[in-house]
Parts: C-alpha cells; structure tokens; sequence
C-alpha cells in the first residue's frame, strides 16, 4: 500500500487479533473477483478462506450490489418492531430450506445470534415451568463469538484470559477429536449434563465441526446421540451453523448431514455471503410457542437490535441464497471438497501432516512436530507456513494458539465457486511451503 496508507494504518487503525509491532506492512486488499483479491500494489491472491470463512459465493458479485442499491433508494431503513418484504421473504426461505416449522429473529453477526439464542433458551424454560435451567454447556475448542456472553461459550482459552471473569452459568464439556482422543464425547456431555444436575441446564450449544478451534469433524453417531441426551434431559440443542451453514460442507446446513433437527440453530457469515454484515437466529416452533401470551404479560421475546432484520441486507442475503441455489453450490462444495481432499493426497503423506481432515470445503490440515507422538507443531511453524503460502499467492488460515498448545491447523475455507485449477493452486502453494518450511529430510525445524 501507499506510504500514505500505511502511516494512516498505522496511526488509526486497530485490527483484529493482530500484535500491531508486527505489522509492517500489512495487506491492503483492494478488490475481489471470483476466489481472488487484489491488493493496493496490485498483488493478485486466492483467497483460501473466504475472508473470514463468509464470502461463500465468492467476490465481485455486482448482482448482490445492484440489489442493495435498488433496496436502498426505496427503503434504506425500517424496523422489525413493523415489517418489511426483504425480512419476511429471507424469513421464509430459511424456514423453507429448513424444512421444519420455525421462526427467525434477525441480529447482525454471529455473536448476536449465538446471544439471542441464548436469551432464548433461558427464557424458555422459565416459560414453560423450569425456570431453574439457567446453565448453558458449551465445549473445549467450540467458538461462539467474541461478545461476553457468546466469548462465555467459547472454549478457547487464550481468547477469554484478558477479559474474565465471564458471564457466569457457562460450562463445558469436550468435543470429539478423533486425532487426538478416543474419549466418548456424547457420553462425556451426558456425564457434564448429570453432574451439572439436569434441572439445571438450559441448552447445550454446539458447531456441527468445530471451525476455527482445528476442523473437527465428529463421529457419524455423535450428533444423532447428542440430539438423544439432550431430549431425554429437557436441555434445548442449539446449533451454532456461523461457518458450517449455507452451502460450506456441501448441505445448505451441516445438521443434515445427519439426520437431527436443533431445537435452535444460528446462522450468520455465508447468510448473506459477508456483502453485509447478518445473524439469525432460528427457533422451532416448539420453541416458539413458549413466547405466545397477552399484550403485555411479559412473555414475548424482549429483545431488539436496530439493525437486526435490516432491509438492505436482508434483500442481498435473499439474492445471495438465490445464487447458492441457481449455481448449486452446495453440490460444488460436495465435489470440490472431494476433490481437494484427493489432491491433498501428497500433503497428507509429509511427515508433518499428521491429518488432513474436511468435509465440502472446509479443510484441516494437522501439522506435528513428529508423526508417531502427534506433537503439535508450534504457532510459529504455521506462521512460517502461512506466509510461505501467501508467498506462492494464496492465503491460507491456521488455528490460533486460541486453544493452547493447539494452533497448530492448517484450514482452508475457500468460496464455493471454487474450481479445479483454483484448487489445484492451493494444493501447490500448501506443497511448495511444506517442502520451504518443514524439508522432508528436517522434520520439525522451521526454517523461519
Ligand atoms: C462458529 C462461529 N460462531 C460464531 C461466530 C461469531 O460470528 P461473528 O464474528 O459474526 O460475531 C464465529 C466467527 O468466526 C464462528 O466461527
């Protein structure tokens, strides 16, 4: 970027998740067309993780800015205390698409969507006769947002150090990892579930794979059996689908892959593929029914965000899913990740891929210090690997040390228009940096 820019940068602007002394000259991304950005200096670059896993139809779609244009010069704002076409139609696509009776309360991003969700289930059960399940269990790795009550959610450590105590009523339990443990983890929620004390335990809140904590992918039973403990002990299964909905693992939304219906699901990222900024979140009407009363006998919802449901974004998110649809690119996302996968066949032979794991195009790579023991390999291995891929012009996410000793995943998460030569660019980058930073004959020395 220009000199000019990054002295304002520098001097301005606070970024996200970034020490700033390292940022010398950070990327400055101009453009976007397809699965590639541009930067400032002219850089072209494969954005392997969608921006922050959300541009799920890719970039430079000028169909979404002409629909928020057309929707603004009509009617820029209103609010849900009324109602607008924009809100009812995208309402009712994604009770469509769901294929189950349910209602959508819209927010502006994932945390506010995992917040209500929340807000929802404690209200819930006070309504319908156990106004003592308060408790919410989350899981080790699981990440929820970064509002105090969703970072409450999170169970990853460094992300919550500075800033707790958190709210209280949060508890966890571990998820599967089939890498790196043979523990029972459905068995384990059930155990946290009774030891909690079951009339106490408002909802259990889930991601259908784990994102950003490592890619994990669960055993095929375990949803199924999670779905089963949490009816048979009166706790609502709220689904956390941020990342997994719209398209990203080859299903509209991940649940389906097998076979369960949440009592609460929430939805924001691929909503409206990140052209604007959405969360929602959807309950059954089982649910729903326990908000039903009088005019002012406070049993409705009682909350409200001012942009919550905004008409602009709800009718680019409504084109958005229009496009998922008319270009499949849930069944590009199917292929695409099968084929990724096949071509990462070379990747996961390195001694220092321990597993490369995905299901659609949400894709793990585990990187250790040693095959045999599973040693993770360190943050900055990673570091050292991620910038060697942005070096061959792809970029490429990792695991931070969020989850202590755990930052050590490789994840790619590209658009979902994503083609073959696309993908075999990311294959070569992720070769050419395994080969730089972790030479086959060194195994386990970063070379930077
Ligand atoms: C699974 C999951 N849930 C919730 C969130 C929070 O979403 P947002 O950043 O839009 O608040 C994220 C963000 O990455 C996420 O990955």
């Amino acid at each position: 970027m220009s000199d000019d820019l990054a002295r304002l940068d520098r001097e301005s602007l606070w970024h996200p998740l970034l020490q700033h002394r390292d940022q010398a000259a950070p990327r400055c991304i101009e453009r976007g067309d397809g699965v590639y950005v541009w930067d400032t200096d002219g850089r072209r670059w494969l954005d392997g993780v969608s921006g922050l896993w959300c541009v799920n139809v890719g970039h430079g779609r000028t169909e979404l800015a002409e629909v928020a244009r057309d929707q603004m010069a009509k009617l820029a704002y209103s609010p849900l205390t009324m109602s607008h076409e924009p809100a009812i139609r995208l309402a009712a696509k994604i009770v469509e698409l769901l294929g189950y009776p349910s209602k959508v309360y819209f927010s502006n991003s994932g945390s506010e969507a995992n917040e209500s969700a929340f807000k929802i289930a404690r209200q819930y059960h006070r309504q319908t006769g156990s106004p003592g399940r308060f408790k919410i269990i989350a899981r080790y790795r699981g990440y929820h947002g970064t509002t105090l009550g969703a970072l409450s959610a999170t169970g990853q450590a460094e992300r919550r150090l500075a800033y707790e105590p958190l709210a209280p009523g949060f508890v966890f339990t571990d998820a599967p990892d089939g890498y790196r443990s043979s523990a029972d983890a459905a068995d384990a929620l059930e155990q946290t579930i009774l030891r909690e004390g079951a009339e106490s335990v408002a909802a259990f809140i889930m991601e259908p794979i784990i994102a950003g904590g490592g890619v994990l992918l669960p055993p095929d039973d375990y949803l199924p059996r999670v779905r089963e403990i949490c009816t048979r002990h009166g706790v609502l299964l709220i689904l956390d689908e941020v990342v997994t909905g719209f398209c990203r693992t080859g299903a509209f939304f991940a649940h389906t892959h097998w076979g369960v219906r949440p009592d609460i699901l929430t939805l924001a990222k691929g909503i409206a593929s990140g052209y604007l900024p959405l969360g929602a979140t959807v309950a059954s009407d089982e649910v729903f029914a326990a908000f039903d009363g009088e005019p002012g006998d406070l049993s409705h919802f009682r909350s409200v965000n001012t942009y919550g449901g905004h008409p602009v974004v709800t009718a680019v998110a409504l084109r958005n899913i229009e496009i998922l649809e008319r270009e499949d690119l849930a069944g590009n996302a199917a292929r695409m990740g099968r084929t990724l996968l096949e071509r990462l066949a070379g990747v996961a032979s390195h001694p220092n891929v321990g597993e490369v794991r995905g299901r659609g195009l949400l894709v793990g790579i585990e990187i250790v210090e040693d095959r045999a023991t599973r040693e993770p390999a360190s943050p900055a291995t990673l570091a050292a690997l991620t910038r060697e891929c942005g070096e061959h012009g792809v970029i490429v996410g990792k695991t931070t040390n969020a989850t202590p000793g755990l930052g050590n995943v490789l994840i790619l998460a590209p658009p979902l228009t994503l083609g073959e030569s696309e993908a075999d660019e990311i294959v070569a980058a992720i070769e050419a940096a395994l080969a730089k930073v972790l030479p086959a004959s060194d195994a386990g020395a970063p070379s930077a």
